[in-house]
């Protein structure tokens, strides 16, 4: 296997500096690119000042000072000669195929033969990234959750080339990754499908969100009442969550697997027109509440009844076991741990296990509800075939 000394992190956005701050921290010399000296000096910045706020609370280690960490920096806006001799390139540039294409090329072209090409997309095929490159065994999806160095989770894509050697070469690295909440979770995605595993397993709960507020629209229900429906269940109830998260990465979430996974997807009335309205949640700062003055206080006295978290649960179960049908993990331990790794929350196999029929059945009847087949139980789960599948 290649050893790894020198990292080469493209994009110093929010990903690539945060990325390339670990990268720093786990001893990796970094040459950090972007397309102008502004947004690498930018990048570069953040990652002095958050090397500088660790080595203020002592967490950097034994005579390792924040100045040293970044003497093994490099900054540059020439990705031809920064890749050539790096042995592993972690790519963060915008979510354009032919952008992410064509810095691949450029990679491929550059770069020493023995040298891994990983992309940090999030929607993206790594198939279709690494068919540009001449060393498609060595192109592989390194996904990263934000911010890196506080999300534990880095799920490892293979692309239906990437070798089994590029693949434990990324998972190797991803574990020497330090991350400050906690062991990292570095789990193989086995199939190059949307999602990957935790985006896709949470997907599906949209279909049902987007329903939920349509419903409420149409009967005029105050949407702090659906919020209460998930008073003392969930952190934040599905509004205000919507609102945090931000109502157009919503919108376009749900365009993007409408056009993947299944037209169900299909963003509804009251998110469509809320993105046209430009109330876009805390950043806008107007979204199904108001955040002018900081996170809203909600009256969650009256629920609404309309809203049932045991449903987007059993939507996870379903979408949980389609992963094991479609072969993008063997078992469902790793999606339960990349659940809690990569969104802090447990995921659906624990309760599911005791749940399953009665959840197929819960299914049956949103789906006849709404009107939304891709929420139908699939084989898997009606079956509870899923249960022996652990590992
Ligand atoms: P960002 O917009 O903050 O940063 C992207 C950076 O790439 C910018 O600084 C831009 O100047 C640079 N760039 C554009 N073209 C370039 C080129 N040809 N060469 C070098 N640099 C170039 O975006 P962000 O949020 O950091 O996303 C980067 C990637 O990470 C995307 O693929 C995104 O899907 C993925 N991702 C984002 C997550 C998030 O929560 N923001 C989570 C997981 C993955």
């Amino acid at each position: 296997m290649v050893e790894i000394k020198n990292i080469v992190l493209i994009g110093a956005g929010l990903m690539g500096h945060n990325a390339a701050q670990i990268c720093l921290m786990a001893g990796y010399n970094v040459t950090l690119v972007d397309i102008s000296d502004e947004f690498v000096n930018a990048g570069a910045a953040k990652i002095d000042e958050g090397l500088k706020k660790l080595e203020a609370k002592g967490s950097l280690g034994e005579g390792i000072s924040a100045a040293s960490l970044m003497g093994n920096l490099k900054k540059t806006t020439d990705l031809a000669s920064a890749v050539k001799d790096a042995d592993f390139v972690i790519e963060a540039v915008v979510e354009k195929m032919d952008v992410k294409k064509q810095v691949f090329k450029t990679c491929d072209e550059n770069a020493p033969p023995h040298c891994i090409l990983a992309t940090n997309t999030s929607t993206m095929s790594i198939t279709e990234i690494g068919s540009v490159t001449n060393r498609q065994d060595k192109v592989i999806g390194m996904h990263f959750f934000n911010p890196p160095i506080l999300m534990r989770l880095i799920e490892i894509i293979a692309g239906e080339k990437s070798s089994e050697e590029s693949m434990n070469t990324g998972v190797e690295l991803g574990e020497k990754l330090p991350c400050l909440k906690g062991k990292r979770f570095v789990p193989k995605v086995l199939k190059d499908r949307p999602g990957f595993i935790v985006n896709r397993m949470n997907a599906p709960v949209q279909i049902y969100l987007n329903w939920v507020f349509d419903q409420a629209a149409e009967k005029g229900i105050p949407w702090n009442q659906i919020d209460a429906d998930a008073a003392g269940l969930m952190p934040m109830g599905p509004c205000e969550l919507a609102d945090y998260v931000g109502i157009d990465t919503m919108f376009h979430v749900g365009n993007y697997y409408t056009q993947t996974l299944s037209p169900d997807f299909k963003p509804g009335k009251v998110i469509t027109k809320m993105v046209e309205e430009n109330k876009l949640g805390r950043k806008s700062p107007q979204g199904f509440f108001d955040w002018s003055a900081g996170r809203p206080k909600i009256d969650k006295s009256v629920k609404a009844g309309l809203f049932n978290v045991e449903s987007s649960m059993a939507i996870m179960l379903n979408e949980g076991c389609r992963l094991l049908e479609e072969g993008v993990v063997t078992g469902f331990k790793v999606i339960d741990e990349a659940n809690m790794a990569g969104m802090n929350t447990p995921g659906p196999f624990g309760a599911g296990k005791k749940n399953f029929e009665k959840w197929s059945q819960l299914l049956e009847d949103l789906a006849d509800k709404t009107g939304k087949d891709y929420l139908r139980p699939c084989e898997l789960m009606k079956t509870g075939g899923f249960v022996d599948m652990r590992k």
